[in-house]
């Protein structure tokens, strides 16, 4: 392994490990030895999810006139992947060694041992396998089934339903069913958006990469409705630098991020253009992060013919009626958050040791400000718990006074606490305290009275 492949994985190894020590991503069902591609979130990681679930609501829901949002269930009718195409093709190729049982994603395996993009055409991968003698990579036996389609959609059973249900692949589909409630119960003019953040779940043959590639996840979804003889174009820019920017919020750095756009030949028959937002992970550098697709009108045109519900447009002003076309930009909620512990991962040496600080833009830190008292007497945590109990009202507050105040700054860098402040037994007398800057490390000294306003003005 290469020099930077190694220095990769390795900060890779202590994000994973930091992230469970402080709580913020377990292996889910842990003490029943792990069940693959779930994650728990912790204290920690909970709060870092919803601020970045908020962030995005707030970015594309509520600072926009343009858009509305939904949230629709994760059960939802059959029908309703059949008019998709999910239950006929949602999955990967797969092929499944006859030594070990162990199973891979075929296009994964041909384009590691070749660097062939077979992705979609399965004699192709089968043979490529085969003339190349690609080994098994979990016990390095050739011994090969076909490769073969595998649909990645969870199927269920429930009560009163003759076929069966589906947990839901990808949250689209519940916004598209509800294009005529939304049309008929609010007064949004096309173009316009809906946008929904919920629950997804996929089948994956490999999960992985940490919480990368999971079975259980999040989406953050919009469906934006236009005209479908606008000129397109200028918005599908516009939509991939919103998107852009996004992932700089989180604090990725722009060298990080890169556009890749689906070439023809591998674009669905309705699409017109497809973007990823790639973002450089250190496990195996530039991954999917989020998607910008421009789907015709194909899914509410074969909604409608599925459900007999006429799911167009009548525009007042003009007298026309259409179905609208669709851009989807589409996030992945815990791929946003992993950036975010990637990009804010930082160790640096101060006197000989070594500091780590998550430098997580202050809107998503997960906790905000900790107050540390010098002395756990209570003449200074009485007042020090008031002080608490005061903030905390308006910002995540942590309260530590276990140790030196050098090990609780270097606890609270290390889960990325923008601010500490360290009450003293001066604080008694001059009723001020020091405010301590994650990054810079610097100290100011700040009135009681005016440490609320100080502490909005550097958060918000
Ligand atoms: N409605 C379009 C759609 O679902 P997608 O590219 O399949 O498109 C959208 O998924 C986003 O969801 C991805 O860009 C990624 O952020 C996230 N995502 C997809 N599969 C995932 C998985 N198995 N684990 C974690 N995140 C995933």
């Amino acid at each position: 392994m290469s020099e930077s492949k190694n220095n990769e994985a390795n900060k890779m190894e202590k994000i994973i490990s930091l992230a469970k020590r402080r709580g913020f991503v377990y292996q889910g069902s842990e003490i029943y030895g792990g069940l693959g591609g779930t994650y728990s979130y912790g204290p920690l990681g909970v709060e870092l999810k919803n601020n970045i679930k908020q962030l995005w609501w707030k970015t594309f829901v509520h600072s926009r006139p343009d858009v509305v949002g939904i949230d629709g269930p994760i059960l939802l009718h059959p029908k309703l992947w059949q008019a998709s195409g999910h239950a006929e093709g949602f999955g990967d190729a797969m092929v499944d060694c006859k030594e070990c049982k162990k199973r891979f994603r075929a296009d994964h395996l041909v384009e590691d041992a070749t660097g062939l993009d077979l992705e979609g055409r399965n004699d192709a991968m089968t043979k490529a396998i085969q003339d190349n003698k690609i080994k098994c990579p979990a016990c390095g036996k050739f011994n090969w089934t076909d490769v073969r389609d595998f649909n990645m959609m969870f199927k269920t059973e429930m009560n009163g339903v003759e076929e069966s249900v589906f947990l839901r692949p990808e949250t689209a589909g519940a916004i598209f069913i509800e294009f005529k409630n939304i049309i008929d119960s609010t007064r949004q003019k096309i173009p316009f958006g809906i946008a929904q953040i919920g629950k997804a779940f996929r089948n994956e043959i490999v999960a992985g990469n940490f919480i990368f590639r999971l079975r259980e996840f999040e989406q953050m979804e919009i469906e934006y409705l236009i005209h479908p003889k606008m000129d397109w174009e200028p918005l599908f820019e516009e939509w991939i630098k919103l998107q852009e920017n996004f992932a700089l919020e989180l604090g990725a750095k722009k060298e990080d991020l890169r556009r890749l756009e689906h070439p023809k030949e591998k674009l669905s028959h309705y699409s017109k253009k497809t973007v990823d937002v790639e973002y450089n992970f250190p496990f195996g550098g530039f991954k999917e992060l989020f998607g910008l697709a421009h789907r015709g009108d194909f899914d509410l045109t074969q909604h409608s013919k599925y459900s007999n519900e006429k799911l167009e447009y009548f525009d007042q002003e003009t007298g026309e009626r259409f179905v609208p076309h669709i851009l989807e930009p589409t996030f992945g909620v815990e791929r946003s958050l992993l950036v975010s512990l990637v990009s804010a991962y930082d160790e640096e040496e101060i006197d000989g040791e070594i500091r780590v600080v998550l430098r997580f833009p202050k809107k998503i830190a997960p906790v905000k400000v900790a107050i540390l008292p010098l002395s756990k007497k209570e003449e200074l945590s009485k007042p020090a718990l008031e002080l608490f109990n005061n903030l905390n009202k308006n910002f995540v507050c942590q309260y530590d006074e276990t140790q030196s105040i050098g090990k609780r700054y270097r606890r609270q860098d290390e889960i990325g606490t923008p601010y500490c402040i360290t009450f003293d037994f001066d604080s008694l007398e001059d009723r001020a305290v020091t405010v301590r800057d994650r990054d810079t490390m610097k100290q100011d000294r700040v009135k009681i009275d005016e440490l609320e306003n100080y502490l909005k003005e550097k958060l918000t």
